[in-house]
């Protein structure tokens, strides 16, 4: 019968084990999987473990410092890899999402190469979920999606995977987490994708379109977390669309950006219902944005659910 002890004990034996006297590198993003696998292996191996966090540019609001700021108590060896400008120059004026996918997975890679030693193993958070919707996707046509978290560095690098959280659901992950002894704001954080705002600023990227989502995505996130929503949804994000509709501000015309709102209950993201977040709470956070951030005119809030939708909107 699972228990997180119980799987935690299994785990570090088993981390022993593989890795024996071998350093192992690990990515770590500032979200859940990533840092409770991180922490799971530092507690096998101690400071044979190196920790890499490649900020891509592509982060939200003082997401690098944070992360760092919330990693410094876990006793996590971390080196921090600013590659923001490599990221947007290599992104610039690229619109297709598949393309964008795959600049950014290619640049990761190259980044994180330049940042590992002699290690021989790597450590991925990946979960079930990712697992089963990376195996059930067949050819390239048929790619619903290319993951760049699940089988994505080149065989030329030689490490070999260590994937404690693979059979695990997000849930369980928490709860890994809890036992571990990782803060609570840091557990409950929402899943975030790898190619980041890459994919919630639709169309083509500039460093002006990612601030102005940036903005606006802290207020929604701020609000959620003030009354007390951030916790009953899965995931809430904003996405910022190359769309540009008319509005008024004071006698003048404006013609400005139409930011979606889009906020999702699920329990392992492969299915997912629109979250009924009440009107006057939408309201506010409306105005709000509409009032503090320069450059939006329109704020619409996403009522899709996956299937047919997906969560994010790339
Ligand atoms: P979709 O949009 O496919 O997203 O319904 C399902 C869940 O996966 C997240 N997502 C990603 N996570 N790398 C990630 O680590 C990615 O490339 C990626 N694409 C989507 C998404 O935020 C949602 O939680």
């Amino acid at each position: 019968d699972w228990s997180p002890k119980s799987f935690i004990q299994h785990q570090i034996e088993e981390i022993k084990r593989v890795a024996g006297d071998s350093t192992v590198v690990c990515g770590i993003s500032g979200g859940v999987d990533s840092t409770v696998a991180a922490v799971l292996v530092s507690k096998a191996i101690g400071d044979k473990l190196h920790c890499v966090f490649v900020d891509n540019g592509l982060l939200r609001k003082d997401e690098a410092t944070k992360v760092m700021e919330f990693l410094k108590p876990l006793g996590l060896k971390v080196t921090l890899a600013d590659a923001s400008d490599l990221f947007l120059g290599r992104l610039k004026g690229v619109a297709s999402p598949e393309k964008k996918r795959k600049i950014i997975g290619r640049t990761f890679i190259r980044v994180f190469e330049e940042n590992i030693h002699d290690e021989k193993f790597l450590v991925q958070g990946t979960l079930y979920p990712d697992v089963i919707e990376s195996v059930s996707v067949k050819g390239p046509s048929e790619t619903i999606k290319s993951h760049h978290n699940v089988g994505g560095l080149p065989k030329r690098m030689k490490l070999k995977l260590i994937e404690p959280l693979r059979e695990l659901f997000k849930d369980e992950v928490r709860a890994v987490g809890r036992e571990l002894g990782i803060a609570e704001d840091i557990l409950m954080r929402h899943p975030f994708p790898g190619p980041g705002l890459a994919v919630r600023v639709l169309g083509s990227l500039t460093k002006e379109r990612l601030d102005v989502l940036r903005e606006a995505d802290q207020i929604f996130i701020d609000e959620l977390k003030e009354s007390g929503l951030y916790q009953k949804v899965w995931q809430a994000f904003s996405v910022l669309l190359p769309v540009q509709s008319v509005g008024v501000m004071g006698d003048k015309r404006t013609y400005e950006n139409v930011l979606a709102l889009r906020a999702v209950e699920s329990t392992d993201g492969m299915t997912a219902d629109w979250a009924h977040l009440p009107h006057d709470f939408l309201s506010k956070v409306s105005n709000r944005i509409i009032n503090e951030v320069r450059g939006i005119n329109r704020v619409a809030y996403d009522i899709s659910s996956k299937p047919p939708a997906t969560i994010e909107w790339e």
